[in-house]
């Protein structure tokens, strides 16, 4: 049964003391949610709420926000017991490794790479077109080939690469620089709220649920899971179209629970977690309300720019320069996002190596930075690439999907990890587990059936993939098989295999 072998929450803990391994404690509650901030507000909010307003759901896009934001909220509250129980780095991963066993463990784990692998490469190439955007509104061209939407996109390549040198040499230093680009974005997302509300139409807000209408546009493998396996007809608006832009700005709030990835580097893990996730996610959800409400406000739905209704609601009532402050301001917000992901990134491949479900060897600390700068490189070259050659828009249900999968077993796990160790120290406790917990979940499975077929089947391809490596590799190497584990009761040093 060595697929459910669980890995002790005290040697999670005491793996963290190897000095091999060891990462600098330097953040607080208000780093995190800062961290959970500059991670969250991105192509979401940017992009999406204005091709959601548009496609699905009409000026009732602000409610399918709030549906988002409560499945968020359940999954917050199970992430926040969690990180305040087992303060590891490695987020999801680390928690089901203690609960749901091995297997499990590595499948979030490999979900969690795909959440943040290809997150961090669609908002890099998101970043390039508001870029593009920002240039054109300066009158200054890109090579179209060369640019967003071109054979390579060269600005991605190097935004990734110089957040990944960053990332390399050291968190509180990339902390420190996320902190002026929070508030720049903070500041952007304000000043449409405030600079939006003098154009507000009433009128635009009729009807406020548009009626359902019968839809060519997403049939075949593009339609939802759910519609194909119920038989409805494909429809969009009404309150089917509510779910449906749920299931979609979904992405616009990914990244508060890569807040628990950097537990292990938090001083008071036990009260700062819950206090990060959960501050993170407020702040996001009234300032997405507040966006969704005052654009749908200022033009009808009907005409909503898909791609980038903020700054063109603004063009719309003759305001170019504010459309030009806000692509700007993108531009600034965007690059947080890519380099919280690509950190995040880092951190779960960083758990799963010191782990040995993938080659030790990866997760060497720096002695001088004090990052895991191998892995650094890696994830650093591997997004690039992806940034620079995926064709536009394929990728972003993906993220959506790898993320939700992590939130169900999160989801369960604390109902085991409760039922298995209730004597653990919870710095937050969700309220009325199990049944939280269980609803949690329940959402959260609901929202992925209303991602497309064609998501669920590159989903599942990534799942075999998984499968696979666990079986020819991590199954045999795993630390937890090998017996080259600290016994928490016995300090002592345990080096890379073969050294
Ligand atoms: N939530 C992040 C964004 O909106 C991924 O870009």
């Amino acid at each position: 049964m060595s697929l459910f072998r669980t890995k002790s929450v005290e040697q999670s803990i005491a793996d963290t003391d190897e000095p091999e391994f060891r990462l600098k404690k330097s953040l607080s509650a208000l780093d995190l949610t800062v961290f959970g901030v500059g991670v969250v507000i991105g192509a979401g909010i940017f992009t999406l709420t204005g091709r959601a307003a548009h496609d699905v759901a009409g000026p009732a896009i602000v409610l399918s926000f709030v549906v988002a934001a409560i499945a968020c909220a359940l999954a917050a509250m199970c992430y926040a017991e969690f990180a305040s129980t087992v303060p590891v780095s490695g987020s999801a991963y680390t928690f089901s490794y203690a609960s749901l066993g091995e297997l499990s463990a590595w499948i979030i784990g490999w979900d969690l790479i795909l959440e943040m692998f290809l997150g961090a490469s669609v908002v890099a190439q998101g970043w390039s077109a508001y870029l593009g955007a920002f240039l054109g509104q300066l009158g200054i061209a890109l090579p179209p080939e060369l640019s967003y939407g071109g054979v390579v996109d060269i600005p991605a390549v190097l935004l990734v690469l110089v957040l990944g040198g960053l990332m390399t040499l050291g968190i509180k230093e990339s902390l420190r620089v996320n902190l002026v680009l929070v508030a720049v974005k903070l500041f952007i997302v304000l000043f449409v709220i405030i600079a939006g509300l003098m154009f507000v139409n009433p009128a635009n807000y009729q009807p406020f649920i548009p009626a359902s209408e019968p839809t060519e546009a997403a049939s075949g493998l593009t339609q939802p899971l759910l519609q194909f396996l119920s038989g409805l007809e494909p429809a969009t608006f009404g309150v089917g179209g509510i779910l449906a832009g749920a299931a979609l700005v979904f992405f616009a709030y990914i990244g508060f629970d890569v807040v628990a990835t950097t537990a292990e580097e938090t001083k008071k893990p036990q009260r700062d977690m819950p206090i990060g996730i959960i501050a993170s996610l407020v702040i996001c959800t009234i300032l997405y309300c507040a966006v969704a409400l005052v654009v749908t406000g200022m033009v009808s739905y009907r005409d909503l720019d898909p791609a980038a209704a903020l700054a063109n609601a603004f063009v719309y009532h003759g305001q170019g320069w504010m459309a030009t402050v806000i692509s700007a301001g993108a531009v600034a917000g965007l690059t947080t996002v890519v380099l919280t992901l690509l950190i995040g990134a880092t951190r779960i491949i960083f758990a799963m190596s010191r782990d040995g479900l993938l080659p030790q060897r990866l997760a060497k600390v720096h002695p001088r930075f004090r990052t895991p700068w191998v892995i650094s490189i890696v994830v650093t070259v591997i997004v690039a690439v992806v940034a620079g050659v995926t064709p536009v828009g394929v990728l972003e249900e993906m993220v959506n999907i790898g993320t939700l999968s992590a939130f169900v077993l999160v989801s369960i796990g604390v109902i085991v990890l409760r039922r298995t160790r209730p004597d653990l120290k919870r710095g937050f406790r969700v309220p009325w587990s199990p049944v939280l917990p269980i609803v949690s979940a329940l959402v959260c499975t609901y929202l992925m059936l209303n991602l497309s077929v064609e998501t669920w089947l590159r989903f599942l391809i990534w799942l075999a993939l998984g499968f696979a490596i666990y079986f020819a590799y991590s199954r045999r190497h795993a630390r937890l098989g090998t017996g080259d584990f600290l016994d928490p009761s016995k300090p002592r040093v345990v080096g890379p295999p073969g050294r």
